[in-house]
């Protein structure tokens, strides 16, 4: 992919007047737009996070103990953004995250960040409990490269069913997300009561699945409510355990990340478990209260991985600075959440596209403007910690 930041830059300005009525260029922007376009509840499941919030904006502000330290008279006319993982080049240092339930956001639903995706070479990770099926996601997204994410459900067949799934739609990698076996207390949709899945939105691989299906005393199209309970029985995995991340392991031939982890001991047994990846991130803040943000927690993690696996890393995330500071502190990408789901809400595909070219140009320019043309000639050299 040829990258065009300054041509993207340039296209802003000259538009003049006319930039007003465009789509928004910050992360606050495409936020306040998305409160104002959505219903207070939809807009709540994005926004809101778990207890006092603490743990989200703990997140952001970690990014501030950090300042990028440039330097300059280095020649920066060829920029190059890509990083490979499991041997597969991708164009930029960043993903999209698994995101649920996206018709609440769209009427696309995932369709919308998956075409996005898709036409700009980011990899995309579809959440298990997407709206829409994962076969007909892989089918609108061609060659281009997806993974799957998994809330490992308790029944072993339920298990082998989705990863089975993932396998056949042509999905290139596992992701386990190990910190939601219960859902964070969230005062927001507390007092919306409001829960998506309960009408049957986020259920497009379940409701699919034969096995799950097989299971159920009256079909979804007949008891919506019930088959939902059921998935969200599945999905309160409490009993998880390493023994249950082996069993995952066992049976899928594809790479396996692991996400959820903030703790070095438990990076350490992931990698004693077989893992290809680890994910550090806390869901964006929305399940455990008063956590240790992900930056806080990144270098630790990349000491004891030792460079031996991928350590990605999200929740925060919200521009190219961010960016190119999680990757000196040593991950070898990010994954962006709430900056894609809030332009899906705004403006469904071609929203997720402008985030995700914004976010190319000015991590690009963030990049030259430090005095470094390759994402990897990014290492601790280029950051300060400030307080
Ligand atoms: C998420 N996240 C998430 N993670 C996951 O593994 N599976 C999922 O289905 C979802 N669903 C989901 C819905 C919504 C509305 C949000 C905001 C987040 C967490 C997501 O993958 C990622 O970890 C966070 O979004 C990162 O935090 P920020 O950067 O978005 O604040």
């Amino acid at each position: 992919m040829t990258l065009h930041s300054e041509d993207i830059q340039m296209n802003i300005y000259q538009c003049g007047d006319e930039a007003a009525k465009l789509l928004p260029v910050s992360f606050d922007e495409w936020e306040d737009r998305a409160r104002k376009q959505l219903a207070a509840a939809p807009f709540g499941y994005v926004y809101g996070a778990a207890g006092s919030g603490d743990t989200h904006q703990g997140n952001v502000d970690a990014f501030q103990k950090y300042r990028l330290r440039p330097r300059v008279c280095c020649d920066t006319t060829k920029r190059d953004l890509s990083i490979s993982i499991f041997g597969c080049k991708f164009p930029v240092p960043f993903l999209l995250a698994p995101i649920g339930v996206n018709t609440i956001l769209h009427p696309e639903g995932e369709l919308a960040p998956a075409k996005a995706a898709a036409k700009s070479g980011v990899p995309y990770i579809l959440s298990n409990v997407s709206s829409i099926s994962l076969e007909e996601v892989a089918k609108e997204m061609g060659e281009s490269v997806r993974w799957f994410q998994l809330y490992p459900p308790k029944d072993h067949e339920l298990t082998k069913s989705f990863l089975h799934r993932a396998e056949a739609a042509g999905f290139s990698a596992i992701v386990v997300t190990v910190d939601s076996t219960l859902l964070g207390w969230r005062e927001t949709d507390l007092r919306n009561a409001y829960l998506p899945f309960l009408t049957g939105q986020g259920m497009g691989n379940y409701f699919t699945d034969p096995v799950f299906c097989s299971k159920l005393k009256e079909s979804p199209e007949k008891n919506v409510k019930d088959a939902a309970l059921k998935a969200l029985e599945e999905g309160n995995n409490t009993c998880f355990t390493w023994k249950e991340l082996d069993f995952i392991r066992e049976h899928t031939r594809l790479p396996l990340l692991i996400k959820g982890i903030t703790h070095s001991d438990d990076a350490i047994m992931a990698l004693e478990h077989g893992v290809d990846g680890i994910i550090v991130s806390n869901h964006g803040g929305r399940q455990l209260d008063g956590a240790v943000s992900t930056l806080d927690s990144l270098p630790s993690i990349c000491e004891s991985i030792q460079n031996k696996i991928p350590v990605l890393m999200d929740s925060g995330i919200r521009r190219g600075a961010d960016i190119l500071k999680a990757i000196a502190l040593g991950a070898s990408a990010v994954l962006i959440g709430r900056p894609y789901a809030y332009a899906m809400a705004v403006a469904g595909e071609i929203g997720v596209r402008e985030v995700i070219n914004h976010l190319i140009a000015e991590t690009e320019l963030q990049l030259a403007i430090s005095g470094r043309s390759s994402i990897q000639d990014v290492d601790k050299t280029l950051i300060i910690k400030v307080k």
